[in-house]
């Protein structure tokens, strides 16, 4: 059963997030030409438990279709990432709700827009979206055993290290090894409250400054 009856009435259908360089948003039929060249590689869809391989036009448009369906019953929560300048897709990245009370965090990039650090900016802004609007108490991930990119994405964004074990992927053929993360909303509170503190020249004491 979904968590929510449907995605919290406070998100439009269509709500966009905007970070530095990004739009996260709705995926859309016209992305499917460039989601399919972006996934349809190796590098990619081997690392993720979900994204077939190969990937045609097909399985994108498959996939913008159950989206849609799936953010309006709750079930999931996905959106394409969009480069703030050009406007090009980039990669997808989104949050899938497998027991009440926690949202699993989702991504990946196309090749050619890995090491700027835009995962890390995506998911980032997610996380916040998520504990902002959602009644969760926990966001995890998880991820290959061997995907060191993906792990320190999930380590910047404050994720901890929980356990290994076996993911079901059948669009790997199988069961995979791998790393689970989580990040609970009382750390996640902490780091956003955290303010920098001020260092500065100590002033001498009012007695040594006395004649
Ligand atoms: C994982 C992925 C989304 C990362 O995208 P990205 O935009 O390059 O990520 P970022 O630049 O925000 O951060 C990547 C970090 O991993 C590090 N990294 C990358 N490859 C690494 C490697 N082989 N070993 C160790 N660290 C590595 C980078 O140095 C960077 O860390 P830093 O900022 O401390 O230097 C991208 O590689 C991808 O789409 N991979 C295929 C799909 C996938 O793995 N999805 C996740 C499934 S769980």
């Amino acid at each position: 059963m979904p968590p929510f009856k449907s995605l919290p009435a406070a998100i439009s259908p269509s709500f966009e997030i905007e970070t530095l360089r990004l739009v996260l948003r709705k995926p859309r039929l016209a992305d499917v030409a460039a989601m399919a060249r972006l996934a349809n590689d190796s590098a990619v869809a081997l690392m993720t438990g979900r994204l077939p391989f190969p990937y045609g036009e097909k399985d994108a448009h498959d996939f913008v279709r159950y989206q849609d369906e799936a953010r309006k019953t709750g079930k999931e929560l996905a959106f394409a990432i969009e480069c703030k300048d050009t406007g090009d897709f980039l990669g997808c990245i989104g949050l899938r709700f497998p027991k009440r009370e926690s949202a699993e965090i989702g991504y990946w990039l196309g090749q050619p827009h890995w090491g700027r650090g835009l995962a890390t900016e995506a998911a980032r802004a997610l996380i916040d979206h998520g504990f902002s609007t959602l009644p969760i108490a926990s966001i995890t991930g998880e991820c290959r055993v061997i995907n060191e990119a993906s792990r320190r994405v999930m380590e910047k964004c404050g994720l901890r290290y929980v356990n290994s074990g076996l993911q079901h992927a059948p669009a790997r053929g199988g069961a995979l090894p791998i790393d689970r993360f989580n990040l609970a909303r009382p750390d996640w509170a902490s780091f956003k409250a955290w303010v920098p503190a001020v260092v500065r020249e100590a002033q001498p004491p009012l007695a040594e400054l006395a004649p």
